[in-house]
């Protein structure tokens, strides 16, 4: 049995996310761990709320609620929703526990003994209208990189560079709208990334099976310019781990945090410690190299913009540390998901948000849509239009019509169980053929995390049964055949509760429908085709189960495109 730790990236406190979000981390993660835990394998799926830094600060400010009870109550909304996608965590945790404070404390202390901390005397933004230094996120200003007018001050949402409040060109402050910035002085800590370039650079070259998108932009991080730079890891803030505390090397700290990019992927290990308070288990088994991580096989799930964070300074920190903790073994990037000829906004309220999708329709259709359209390769655009054709063709006509149609002639010709008599011939063998091909590369598309590719395999392995049916077509050979009939039903029923392992990853919720209307007879993963179409025998009741799928009209479609043009409120 293979030991797969998994984590999503986490995503920030501050409201409900929109299916881009979804699809470029917490969706695809959570595909990967239910195929795994489905072919037998331990897994820890591990989500937490990103819920330091300034995005908390000032949406909880917005809200007009202190900071910890507003991320305390978005916690349980965000959590509520991820059941509702049927998300899979072992746990969903909380960047703001006691856990990742300890532990976030314990890595500054560490890097800091490797001689990979320095104090950093610097001029920062001040606004005399706000009475305050400005950190990261209270700066806007135009992108020295690209021009983009709207760039934060840690980071460009155009071209995704990363940046400091001071590189940005005509600042001004989110606070107040205040352009009466200057430069003062103030103490922070800096992680020195430039030490570690090399070690960084070799670790990254080692990593051949990596997706482009992941090296790429780590590559540009290590070498352009001036090559990786040392990141500020403090800020001039209330809310996040307090960067002075008992046993910190450095005094003088008072009244900053952690950089919550520092601690951000920092819980993903306490949020397992957090698991390990509600479970039991043991956490360090899964990060800790000399307490038994080292069989683990690390998989991390993020869009393109969290990619420098997970490649370089989230490394920096773990080998920085000089203690045995696991390291990622792959880093699955996305591009974006658009929205209807332009981009899903936040900020803008543009796009479906999770919470709305879910009013709309079941999670397994969008699941589908998203998974089979993941921004693997390029960016992808979510059309209403698409959309209504992938649920009306690929789930109700090909999947949803394939169980519909066996179910409903058997029980009209036999009664709801399976039937006895007839035996297989070349179509069978044929099929079971085909069936073997494609299940194997389905295996080998989710095994390499090839989301659209598993996706395409899939629907092809749906559409084998349905092609089998049509062309055996036992409505008609049961006229002068009932015996043959009945084989061919046999089969077809016995290809459901297959079709249901397979594809619960993809749609969990139908895959239950599925096995459930086949008395929960789930025989494991299909390993011999053969053997698993004989697995349910003669005799064995059925149920024939309500619509799987319905479809999407053309008047629903119109109206939700409508809807939600517009922006939210
Ligand atoms: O981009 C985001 O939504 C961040 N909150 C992701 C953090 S991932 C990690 F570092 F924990
Ligand atoms: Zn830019």
């Amino acid at each position: 049995m293979a030991r797969h730790l998994i984590t999503s990236a986490i995503p920030y406190i501050n409201g409900i996310k929109h299916l881009g979000n979804l699809v470029g981390s917490q969706l695809p993660a959570d595909l990967f761990a239910r195929y795994q835990r489905a072919r037998g394998n331990e897994v820890m799926f591990i989500c937490a709320t990103d819920e330091h830094g300034t995005p908390a600060e000032l949406a909880a400010a917005k809200a007009g609620k202190p900071v910890a009870e507003y991320c305390a109550e978005m916690h349980e909304v965000q959590a509520k929703i991820a059941e509702g996608f049927r998300l899979s965590f072992d746990h969903f945790g909380r960047s703001s526990s006691p856990q990742n404070h300890r532990l976030t404390q314990h890595f500054a202390v560490k890097l800091a003994e490797a001689g990979l901390i320095r104090e950093v005397s610097e001029t920062q933004m001040y606004s005399k209208a706000d009475g305050r230094f400005l950190p990261d996120r209270y700066i806007e200003g135009t992108c020295p990189n690209c021009g983009f007018e709207s760039a934060r001050g840690d980071q460009c949402d155009n071209c995704t560079k990363q940046l400091d409040p001071v590189d940005l060109i005509n600042p001004h402050s989110t606070i107040s709208g205040s352009t009466d910035l200057e430069m003062r002085e103030t103490k922070h800590l800096f992680l020195r990334q430039s030490a570690m370039k090399d070690r960084l650079d070799a670790w990254i070259d080692s990593k051949s099976d990596w997706p482009v998108l992941t090296t790429s932009i780590a590559k540009k991080w290590l070498h352009d310019g001036d090559g990786l730079q040392d990141r500020g890891i403090t800020r001039d803030l209330s809310w996040g781990v307090p960067a002075q505390f008992e046993g910190a090397p450095w005094s003088g700290m008072e009244g900053k945090v952690f950089y919550v990019w520092f601690d951000a992927p920092i819980e993903y290990i306490a949020a397992t410690e957090e698991w390990t308070e509600k479970t039991g288990g043991d956490w360090e088994r899964w990060w800790r190299t000399d307490k038994g991580a080292d069989d683990v096989t690390y998989t991390q799930f993020m869009g393109k913009d969290n990619v420098p964070f997970h490649t370089l300074s989230f490394p920096a920190t773990i080998l920085g540390s000089g203690e045995p903790w696991k390291l990622v073994d792959y880093i699955k990037s996305f591009n974006y998901l658009n929205y209807d000829g332009g981009q899903f906004s936040t900020s803008r309220g543009r796009g479906v948000f999770m919470d709305q999708a879910l009013e709309l329709l079941p999670a397994d259709y969008w699941r589908w849509w998203l998974l089979s359209h993941a921004p693997e390769s390029a960016d992808a655009e979510f059309t209403w239009e698409n959309f209504q054709v992938s649920a009306n063709k690929d789930l109700a006509d090909v999947l949803g019509n394939f169980v519909s149609r066996i179910t409903k002639f058997t029980r009209s010709k036999f009664g709801e169980a399976i039937p006895e008599g007839g035996s297989w011939g070349e179509q069978e063998a044929a099929l079971i053929e085909d069936l073997t091909t494609r299940i194997r590369a389905y295996e080998t598309h989710m095994e390499e995390k090839d989301i659209r590719k598993a996706a395409m395999e899939l629907r092809g392995i749906w559409v084998a049964g349905n092609e089998y049916l049509q062309a055996s077509a036992p409505w008609s050979v049961f006229k002068t055949d009932p015996d043959q009939a009945a084989a061919i039903a046999r089969l077809a029923l016995n290809l459901i509760p297959i079709y249901a392992v397979l594809s619960a990853p993809f749609i969990p919720d139908a895959a239950k429908n599925m096995l459930e209307a086949m008395g929960n007879a789930d025989r494991g993963w299909p390993g011999d085709v053969k053997t698993a179409l004989e697995a349910l025998p003669a005799g064995h009741a059925f149920t024939t189960p309500e619509v799987l799928f319905r479809k999407i009209t053309d008047d629903e479609r119109e109206e939700w495109q409508e809807r939600f043009a517009g922006t939210r409120d």
